[in-house]
């Protein structure tokens, strides 16, 4: 059986404070569903948020790395950082990471090189801007952010992987991919999964669907057969649409 997860991306959003009296929110929910929880807020706080929900089943993630082990990158976080204050996985290939940052999959190949050396688990994005899905594009972009990034790994490396499709045009938009156009994508991955790494690993990945989510359209998005969880943006600042998610299995 392949693993549901919803994880919470902060992005640079909430302060200590806010930290606090969310993952407190967070932490006086009832979870119905069997889906693993996983929150990423900013640097600054995973320690403290590490600490709050240590004796919870909420994971607390990271949404960036460098990939180098130490030295000379200021500003910079390594993976042995990440990991000495209790933080186990870690997103790369956010869309706003690769526009605004500049990250390309040259780059993201040796991050997650870097994240596995270090077992680190990795959620790995990746999807097209609007302009590839007016010109029915967003198969080969897609395919190529997955070959140029990961297809230098091992079978055996994808235990390790969680992927996640965000459609650009939909995240923080409001506009969400239809839940056929998310289901069409993620049979599509596991399809290009499994021609080269065969159907075992392909059908063990967990694919995630991120891009406007919200309480009111996750039940029917997470109902489809490839669609293994949801990569949540601005409704995982709220504790109550977060577990409404969370609770949509
Ligand atoms: P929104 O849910 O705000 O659209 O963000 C999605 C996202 O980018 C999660 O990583």
């Amino acid at each position: 059986m392949r693993k549901q997860i919803v994880a919470g991306n902060w992005k640079m959003n909430n302060d200590l404070s806010q930290t606090e009296s969310l993952i407190s929110e967070l932490t006086n929910k009832k979870q119905t569903s069997n889906a693993e929880v996983m929150i990423a807020p900013t640097f600054t706080n995973l320690y403290k948020a590490f600490e709050a929900l240590r004796e919870t089943s909420i994971e607390v993630i990271a949404q960036n790395m460098h990939f180098a082990e130490n030295g000379a990158y200021t500003g910079e976080i390594s993976a042995s950082m990440l990991k000495s204050v209790g933080v186990n996985t870690v997103i790369l290939g956010h869309s706003e990471r690769r526009e605004y940052f500049n990250e390309t999959d040259e780059l993201l190949a040796k991050k997650v090189d870097a994240a596995l050396e270090n077992q680190m688990r990795i959620i790995f994005c990746f999807g097209e801007v609007l302009a590839d899905r007016k010109s029915g594009n967003q198969e080969k972009v897609v395919e190529s952010q997955i070959k140029n990034a990961l297809f230098h790994l091992d079978a055996a490396a994808f235990k390790n992987i969680v992927l996640a499709y965000e459609p650009v045009w939909a995240i923080g938009t409001g506009e969400t991919a239809s839940p056929e156009q998310a289901q069409d994508m993620h049979a599509f991955i596991r399809k290009t999964l499994a021609n080269k790494y065969g159907k075992d690993v392909a059908n063990n990945m967990s694919i995630l669907y991120g891009g406007s989510v919200k309480p009111n359209n996750a039940k029917e998005i997470f109902s489809k057969p490839d669609v293994d969880g949801g990569l949540i943006g601005g409704a995982a600042l709220n504790a109550d649409d977060f577990f409404a998610i969370v609770n949509a299995f």
